[in-house]
């Protein structure tokens, strides 16, 4: 009976230790505790088994009940004791540790490709000006030569903000706000946002122009290709070639579009080029005489030139893109790499 109930006591001992040692949390070893320690525990009820034996069995075994139950006790303790001090080391600030660097954002694409023209043309002599988004129909398309009704309004896709309130299609209409604020001579590059009701792979309802404008005395068309010569070269590369096709537009007379030749197959035809070996980039053309009537200049005294390229379409064949809406997707994955 006595030596049944000594093995009890010792192997209620062996599991408690094990059972408080191995608790990882403190649910854990307080269910270990009421298994082994509380008021109906495996100790309360050895304790309770001594009444059972003989009067001279009782004092060993009630001494070695004692020692085993003192013994899980402590073993208990020393386990609460361990998870407190756990918790406590886990929201300890250590202040010596690094800290965690918020990532470091940089220019927009767009952004830099603008700035990088812009400063082409700054070295040609060009100064910067910003004008606003939401335009007149006025400085939009009247004053630079496209009468209410003219056909050639079809050609800009136009977001009306009232009769009269547009946002501004082409960055054109500083050509004439400039003129109308200067007399010249005047050198402008014009960079800024412009919208029209387009959008696929290679139109997107709002892009980026960079408008040129040089007004002065004697400037001619070999002016206008000298200078979007020396801006295809610095902005791509030296052995850049340039075309100039003939084309219209109101406010210029004679016109050009401007193409550079493909920088993938370099002129010989591929698919970036649809196997013509060259890539639109810009319009272009001489200042037209009735544009310099809307804003007081002299058509017998200056002559002057103008462009218009797109921010996009230099960026996307600068770095090699074949979908617009890259830029404006905002995701971090394509904003990075440049
Ligand atoms: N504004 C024209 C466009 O957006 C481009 C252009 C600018 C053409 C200046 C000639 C002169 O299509």
């Amino acid at each position: 009976m006595s030596e049944r109930l000594t093995d009890k006591i010792e192997e209620a001992r062996l599991k408690a230790l094990a059972a408080f040692e191995a608790a990882a949390s403190k649910e854990r070893l307080e269910a270990a505790r009421i298994e082994f320690l509380g008021v109906k525990g495996r100790f309360a009820e050895l304790m309770k088994a001594l009444g059972t034996l003989d009067k001279e069995e009782r004092p060993q075994a009630g001494a070695a009940a004692n020692s085993a139950r003192g013994e899980a006790a402590a073993a208990f303790e020393a386990a609460r004791a361990a998870l407190e001090r756990a918790e406590a080391r886990a929201d300890w600030l250590d202040v010596t540790l690094p800290g965690r660097r918020p990532p470091t954002g940089h220019q927009h694409v767009i952004s830099r490709t603008a700035a990088e023209i812009c400063a082409i043309f700054g070295r040609l002599g060009f100064s910067l000006v910003e004008g606003p988004e939401v335009e007149t129909d006025y400085y939009n398309f009247e004053a630079l030569n496209f009468p209410r009704d003219h056909p050639a309004r079809d050609m800009q896709d136009t977001l009306f903000v009232s009769a009269d309130l547009l946002l501004r299609t082409h960055t054109s209409p500083m050509q004439v706000r400039t003129m109308e604020k200067n007399p010249p001579p005047v050198w402008v590059v014009v960079p800024g946002k412009t919208y029209r009701r387009d959008s696929d792979v290679s139109h997107s309802p709002m892009f980026h122009q960079v408008e040129g404008l040089a007004v002065d005395q004697g400037l001619t068309f070999a002016d206008l290709k000298g200078v979007l010569t020396a801006f295809a070269t610095a902005m791509f590369s030296p052995d850049t070639k340039i075309r100039l096709r003939p084309s219209f537009f109101p406010f210029t007379e004679p016109s050009a579009e401007v193409d550079i030749a493909c920088v993938l197959c370099r002129g010989r035809g591929c698919r970036l080029c649809k196997g013509t070996g060259w890539l639109e980039i810009l319009g272009s053309g001489m200042v037209d005489p009735a544009v310099y009537g809307f804003v007081g200049y002299d058509p017998a005294r200056v002559s002057g030139f103008a462009f218009g390229l797109g921010i996009e379409r230099v960026a996307m064949l600068k770095y090699g893109l074949e979908d617009i809406r890259l830029f404006y997707e905002s995701d971090l994955r394509f904003l990075t790499q440049f």
